[in-house]
């Protein structure tokens, strides 16, 4: 296994990268990544390369036992190919050139770029195919932008929607193009839409998947090219957990396996949930243990930086990423830059160069993690519980939120992922195509867009026995981003027992009362938005007060086949109302976790090889105590556990559960 740093040897003298490399060593690293961003130093002129920095640095590490991960170094493209080639430089909205001089600013339909792209990529891979401590690739640097809309990515645009609609008339029909009279006569006339809160959304969605494609692409040139110069090396991206700009799992098709960057600390220490969601979505590309390709080594900014990770900090925000399925740990960065933009995004070392507090804290993590290694092999998490994650529902919420909540398809999926949190319950994130026959519970929220095949996929995991969650919003669109013209939730209808003919945004002064009415108990608040939903067959678990509500439902479980469906038709303010909806949901499914943690306690369990390992995490500063199962091994101690484990402020524990 794998721990190290995001190291750029090209930034310091040459004199101190033996320093360097043996306080890595020191450290129990054995791995950094290199030179993603150094295409002008491997190519400093068109055609001509320079790999002897390279070489050297690779050759010092390799007598430290240092492997290396190589980035291809296509997200920053040289200034003389800028001024040489300027239609490589993606256009803005306006027409104008991006101005040179930051990063990810190239043209993705740029026949030049991409050339230039799969030369330096051959070159690489050509001389570094056969050096013994370079181990994988990393392609470009996070995926994503610019979006161009430059006059080649508006014709290839064209193109890719005449491949997928063939003729101008389907793609009129499956835009709606009838409305405003945007009726198409040529292929020719179509543009890239600059706005998504005017354009046609149809186009708009498709405008995101074409430009998700454009990524997919670059990226596939240069693993063809990795691929066949350096089959022993693996083929790797580091990227972004909810960053939504690419569909992350047709990026992550053509590597080996997946790498992110997790940057959890910031602001006012809390639980952070959203890293262990992103683990897990990272986990889902694949269905396999990922990489962490950069994580929080101290206090990070562009011009003003966040707070400094606290004592512990940086060694509890890396177990949880092991504890959801990460088998490597890299630290962005090795030591703060004294030049450039990142100047205030600090390393594990500060400016001097001095191997400190921060040094210390992902040395005991690197000497932790070699001890546990064997344990951790084979191992990966287990989930009963699986959330639908789609890209398509995500755009075309961005593009018509339907009501006021910025990133509202994120928050609905943590609306429900948090309350498996608390119950220390783990979850896979899937495809909407996926077989989910395996799982016990299937969590679809806010899946807006709908096409018939994935309605029928649900429809057919509930009738075998499976218990499928979704809520509103969810069957609105068809895959063209058209509003389905069933009533809703249209091919779901039945499945879940239930109609709605009218809804509406729920002004943010005048919220609904709720009341549990069956399995679950309380009063809560219907905010934001409500289904007006009338069960046709479902049971009511809550309703609504208001006179005018009264006989609607505000969230329905039906029994269709031999599963469950439940449908929540309003966002509710108290995190309660999941929690005991989520402990209906789990109970009927015999869903238990392995143990119910304590408040700021996390729980996830890795299995493999008749192994079953426990992580506790303590993302609190308070002394935690957890009831634990008596007489296993927790791992970092060699105790044997009593009946209860004392978690310190930040602490972690690894029990052997078999
Ligand atoms: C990441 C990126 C790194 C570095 C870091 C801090 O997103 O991959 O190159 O820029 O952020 O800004
Ligand atoms: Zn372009």
């Amino acid at each position: 296994m794998y721990v190290g740093v995001d190291y750029y040897p090209e930034h310091w003298p040459v004199e101190r990268w033996e320093t360097d490399a043996a306080l890595m060593q020191k450290a129990g690293f054995n791995v950094v990544r290199m030179a993603e961003f150094a295409w002008v130093n491997l190519e400093p002129e068109e055609g001509t390369f320079e790999f002897g920095w390279l070489d050297r640095i690779l050759s010092i590490l390799v007598k430290r036992g240092i492997r290396a991960i190589l980035g291809t170094p296509t997200a920053v493209m040289p200034a003389w190919v800028a001024r040489k080639y300027p239609e490589t430089l993606a256009e803005e909205k306006t027409g104008q050139r991006t101005v040179w001089g930051v990063r990810k600013n190239n043209c993705f339909t740029s026949g030049t770029y991409r050339l230039l792209s799969e030369r330096i990529t051959r070159a690489m891979a050509e001389h570094f195919a056969h050096t013994p401590n370079v181990i994988g690739w990393q392609t470009d640097n996070e995926f994503g932008g610019p979006f161009c809309f430059c006059d080649s990515c508006r014709a290839d645009f064209q193109d890719w929607l005449k491949r997928k609609y063939r003729t101008l008339d389907a793609l009129n029909k499956a835009l709606g193009t009838h409305f405003w009279g945007h009726l198409y006569k040529d292929w020719a006339e179509i543009q890239l839409p600059v706005d998504d809160k005017s354009h046609n959304p149809s186009l708009c969605l498709d405008h995101r998947r074409y430009h998700s494609w454009l990524n997919v692409r670059f990226q596939r040139d240069q693993v063809r090219i990795l691929r066949r110069l350096c089959p022993k090396q693996f083929v790797t991206h580091n990227f972004m957990g909810f960053a939504m700009d690419v569909i992350y799992f047709d990026l992550a098709e053509d590597l080996d396996h997946v790498s992110w960057d997790n940057y959890p600390v910031w602001g006012v220490p809390t639980i952070p949930i959203g890293a262990s969601a992103q683990a897990d979505l990272m986990r889902g590309l694949k269905k396999k243990n990922f990489w962490i390709m950069e994580q929080t080594a101290g206090p990070g900014g562009w011009s003003t930086f966040g707070r400094n990770p606290r004592p512990g900090e940086i060694r509890k925000v890396s177990y949880q990423q092991m504890a959801h399925g990460s088998d490597a740990q890299i630290w962005f960065r090795w030591r703060s830059c004294t030049a450039g933009r990142e100047q205030y995004w600090h390393g594990l070392l500060g400016h001097d160069g001095r191997p400190l507090r921060r040094y210390r804290e992902a040395a005991r993590y690197a000497s932790e993690l070699h001890k546990l290694e064997k344990e951790l092999q084979g191992t990966t998490v287990k989930a009963d519980v699986a959330i639908v994650f789609d890209y398509d529902s995500f755009w075309a919420f961005q593009i018509q939120p339907s009501y006021e909540l910025r990133n509202n398809y994120i928050q609905a999926i943590h609306r429900f992922y948090d309350a498996l949190f608390r119950a220390g319950v783990g979850a896979d994130f899937v495809k909407t195509t996926d077989d989910l026959s395996k799982y016990r519970v299937v969590l679809a929220p806010h899946l807006y867009v709908l096409p018939d095949a994935v309605a029928r996929n649900l429809n057919d995991y509930v009738a075998k026995g499976g218990i499928l969650v979704t809520d509103c919003r969810t069957g609105v669109k068809t895959e063209t981003s058209l509003c389905h013209d069933r009533t809703l939730p249209g091919l779901l209808s039945k499945m879940l027992g239930i109609t709605i003919e009218e809804y509406e945004q729920v002004p943010a002064d005048a919220p609904y009362a709720v009341v549990g009415r069956k399995d679950i108990d309380g009063q809560f608040t219907a905010f934001r938005y409500a289904d007006w939903l009338t069960p046709k067959g479902a049971e009511a678990l809550a309703g609504y007060t208001a006179w005018h509500m009264k006989d609607f439902a505000a969230a329905t479980r039906h029994a269709f086949g031999k599963g469950l469906g439940y449908y929540v038709g309003t966002i509710l303010k108290e995190d309660g109302f999941y929690d005991t909806l989520m402990a209906d949901v789990l109970g009927r499914a015999k869903v238990r976790p392995a143990l119910a943690p304590p408040e700021g306690v996390e729980v996830s369990v890795r299995q493999g090889e008749g192994r079953k390992l426990l992580f506790l995490i303590n993302h609190t500063e308070e002394v935690k105590t957890v009831a634990v199962p008596r007489g296993k091994r927790e791992l970092l101690s060699g105790k044997i556990t009593g009946p209860a484990l004392e978690l310190g402020r930040y602490d972690v524990a690894v029990l052997r559960l078999r």
